[in-house]
């Protein structure tokens, strides 16, 4: 069976109805990216970020994978896959793709301050008792360790473990698929660095940041959705 790898990013879930980062109206625009996603804005005010990630939880709440994910997910029938992503949703997984990497952690999760990576002291949500459908952490509320219970999110100045995964998975990769992502943010951006020559890529962005490198990249420059059907066209027809 051939590898599959995808890499995706915030443009996966725009047709869900998520706002990407840096495009215009994006959530960087709104919010002040250092306070609420680096490791000294949770330092400085743990309470500002838990309630950020509270907001972020409720407007994320009743989101839908699009065709976009579906169409991934489907791959699983006929590939080995593995999805890489930085999103912090869990949309990839809600369309069924069984393989899901998160770079940038995950909303659903929160973890102890001391010992981000220890699933011992994760707590998924939503929580029996937590306020707006248990998906609210109360101020205060502390991880099993002792220390402040803190959003399982990788924030800026903050190590990315899962990183060595994902390189392991683009190493072996037969075909590896950039979804919507502006390629900004390492060491996600240099993933595919490590994508042997002779594997194909293709990147799907209606805005797409990548130009022919190392690798002859086939851009397809549409929506997640509509993207994923030409490149399903074309891998089937090749
Ligand atoms: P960006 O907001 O930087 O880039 C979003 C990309 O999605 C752009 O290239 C858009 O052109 C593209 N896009 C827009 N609409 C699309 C659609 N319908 N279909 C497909 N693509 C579309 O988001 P990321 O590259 O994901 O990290 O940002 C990387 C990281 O920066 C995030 O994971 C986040 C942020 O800081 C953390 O929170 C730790």
């Amino acid at each position: 069976m051939k590898k599959v790898v995808f890499l995706t990013g915030a443009g996966m879930s725009v047709e869900s109805g998520l706002t990407t980062f840096r495009d215009a109206g994006g959530l960087w625009e709104n919010y002040p990216v250092m306070q609420v996603a680096s490791h000294d804005g949770w330092e400085s005010n743990p309470d500002y970020v838990n309630a950020f990630y509270n907001m972020l939880r409720t407007k994320y709440k009743d989101v839908k994978p699009c065709e976009g994910h579906r169409l991934v997910a489907s791959m699983d029938n006929d590939y080995d896959v593995t999805v890489v992503t930085q999103n912090v949703d869990n949309l990839h997984e809600v369309a069924g793709s069984k393989h899901v990497i998160h770079l940038h952690g995950e909303l659903m999760k929160m973890c102890s301050s001391r010992d981000v990576d220890n699933p011992r002291f994760w707590v998924n949500l939503p929580h029996d008792g937590w306020g707006e459908d248990g998906l609210e952490v109360p101020v205060g509320e502390k991880a099993e360790d002792g220390s402040l219970l803190r959003p399982y999110i990788v924030f800026f100045q903050e190590n990315v473990p899962n990183i060595y995964d994902a390189i392991e998975e683009a190493q072996k990769a037969d075909i590896f698929i950039i979804i919507g992502t502006s390629l900004n943010v390492y060491p996600a951006a240099s993933l595919l660095q490590y994508v042997p020559r002779s594997t194909e890529v293709y990147l799907i962005d209606p805005h797409p940041a990548l130009g022919n490198g190392s690798h002859n990249v086939h851009i397809i420059d549409k929506g997640a959705s509509e993207g994923m059907k030409e490149l399903l066209r074309i891998m089937h027809n090749s």
